[in-house]
């Protein structure tokens, strides 16, 4: 009799830009190998873009998704509680409702992958006795920097920012202090002392998955596995993985629209999941677009007092009314050429169609991939987390974004930028440039993932390790 399939057990830490990933890896191991999946989902308060993604994704008997218990953190965190702090709390009191479900499971798993936010849980695969993993849902390069900065804790004194020369890891071009990951900004700052605490546990994981490919960071993916610390566990980019164009789970009239348009004349306008910026950029970016003079479609949100996280938890929920920070007569002189949708769009499937000619992203790793995936060239604006290294990558290793100066007196990108950075994509030679060598990225990605590719084996070799162990 053949003997039952690997049970995989895939953790998401909260955050759509963590589940979309997570759920697409379920996904990958059910197609591909035929594995039985759960996917455990850690929440505080469940949005309409993640229930409406949800509800599209189980397959019965094969893959099944567990909504975990929203976990009350409200004694545990504090207003001004920095979001990698609370989305660790949030996993932790997650726990005690993920043993149980695992208790009640007539077939327990035979693994356990989490993402970066998760190790908490790696006492759950102690518990049971299985191998854990290790989801990056982001670049070999972020990867890189967090195994590296325990070592780079050792060696600086003072704060990262404040060097004067850029910071340098193996196997990574340098890093522009100021560019670093948003932990890494302030030493003293509790955040800081949790992420070096990752850095370390994330190395008892029995492998690393990276949401990455061979031939996009050839040089870092083989510096993680050679000389980056004496002992990393195996690496397997396994990436692109993305959202594949589907039942838009938000946001038709978009399509609509968008099918009224000229081949690559739009211009895409988003943050992510959460991300918001101030009122007064909000006025800039607007009138910015105003003077480029290019069609787009903007996913608007309420501004905060500065650029943010501040809304992460909250995506798809709010219809606000935003007209008070636009330009006087902005949305009237514009209703011909841009299309405003408020809070959520259904971003994939925006990308991918031919009307699409750039976009102006907040640099989030699942966008950047489903740029590239969709040849798409972007305007990089980060904001947060490790998104100003994607930003770098994107222009100075890859060249297929361009990225905007701030004006350092305000804080913010002034309107006559705006409208040249949105010329240099839209338009002309340099355009067409950025967009032929993201088109090369693309073909290398599909490459790696058809059958005898570099992420098509390397996912392979683990799931052969897990099916040999579980006989
Ligand atoms: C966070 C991090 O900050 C990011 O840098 C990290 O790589 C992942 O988590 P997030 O804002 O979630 O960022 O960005 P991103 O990684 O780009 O993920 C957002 C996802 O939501 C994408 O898959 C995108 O297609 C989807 N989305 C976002 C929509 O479908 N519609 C929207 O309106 C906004």
């Amino acid at each position: 009799m053949e003997s039952p399939k690997p049970h995989i057990a895939l953790l998401s830490s909260p955050g759509l830009g963590h589940l979309i990933p997570i759920l697409e890896l379920g996904k990958r191991l059910l197609s591909l190998h035929g594995f039985h999946i759960t996917i455990f989902v850690t929440t505080t308060q469940a949005s309409t873009a993640q229930s409406q993604l949800l509800n599209s994704q189980t397959v019965p008997g094969k893959l099944t998704i567990v909504e975990l218990p929203p976990a009350d953190i409200s004694s545990l965190v504090r207003p001004d509680t920095a979001i990698e702090i609370t989305i660790c709390i949030i996993v932790r009191e997650s726990i005690p409702a993920l043993q149980s479900a695992i208790l009640a499971m007539t077939q327990q798993p035979t693994v356990l992958i989490v993402d970066i936010f998760g190790i908490d849980a790696f006492e759950i695969a102690d518990q049971f006795q299985i191998p854990k993993y290790v989801f990056i849902t982001s670049s070999a390069i972020f990867l890189a920097l967090t195994v590296y900065v325990p070592t780079l804790d050792g060696l600086v004194v003072g704060e990262y920012v404040d060097l004067q020369e850029p910071i340098r890891v193996p196997g990574c071009n340098p890093i522009r202090p100021d560019d670093v990951v948003d932990p890494m900004l302030d030493r003293k700052h509790e955040r800081y002392s949790v992420y070096v605490d990752i850095c370390f546990r994330l190395l008892m994981a029995h492998g690393l998955f990276l949401n990455t490919w061979e031939d996009l960071e050839p040089i870092t993916i083989r510096a993680l596995r050679e000389d980056i610390v004496t002992f990393t566990p195996p690496i397997y980019p396994i990436g692109p993985l993305m959202r594949s164009v589907g039942p838009p789970i938000a946001g038709r009239e978009c399509l609509d629209w968008l099918d009224m348009q000229r081949t690559e004349s739009v211009l895409y306008v988003s943050f992510g999941s959460g991300g918001t910026i101030s009122a007064e950029q909000l006025t800039e970016l607007a009138t910015g677009l105003e003077l480029s003079q290019q069609r787009f479609i903007w996913v608007v949100r309420a501004p905060t007092k500065k650029d943010a996280s501040a809304t992460f938890f909250t995506s798809g929920n709010g219809h606000d009314d935003l007209s008070e920070y636009f330009p006087d007569g902005f949305l009237t002189r514009t209703r011909e050429v841009g299309l405003m949708v408020p809070q959520w769009a259904p971003q994939v499937e925006i990308l991918s169609h031919p009307s699409i000619g750039g976009f102006l992203s907040h640099c989030g790793w699942n966008s950047t991939i489903e740029s590239i995936m969709n040849g798409v060239p972007m305007i990089a604006w980060p904001l947060y987390a490790e998104q100003r290294m994607n930003a770098s990558i994107l222009t100075e290793d890859l060249n297929v974004a361009v990225r905007p100066e701030i004006l350092p007196a305000k804080g913010v990108v002034g309107r006559k930028e705006i409208e040249r950075m949105v010329r240099r994509v839209m338009e002309g030679e340099e355009g067409n440039e950025l967009r032929g060598r993201v088109r090369e990225l693309r073909s290398s990605a599909l490459k790696s993932l058809n059958e005898g590719g570099s992420s098509y084996n390397s996912l392979s070799q683990v799931a052969r390790k897990w099916e040999m162990s579980d006989k």
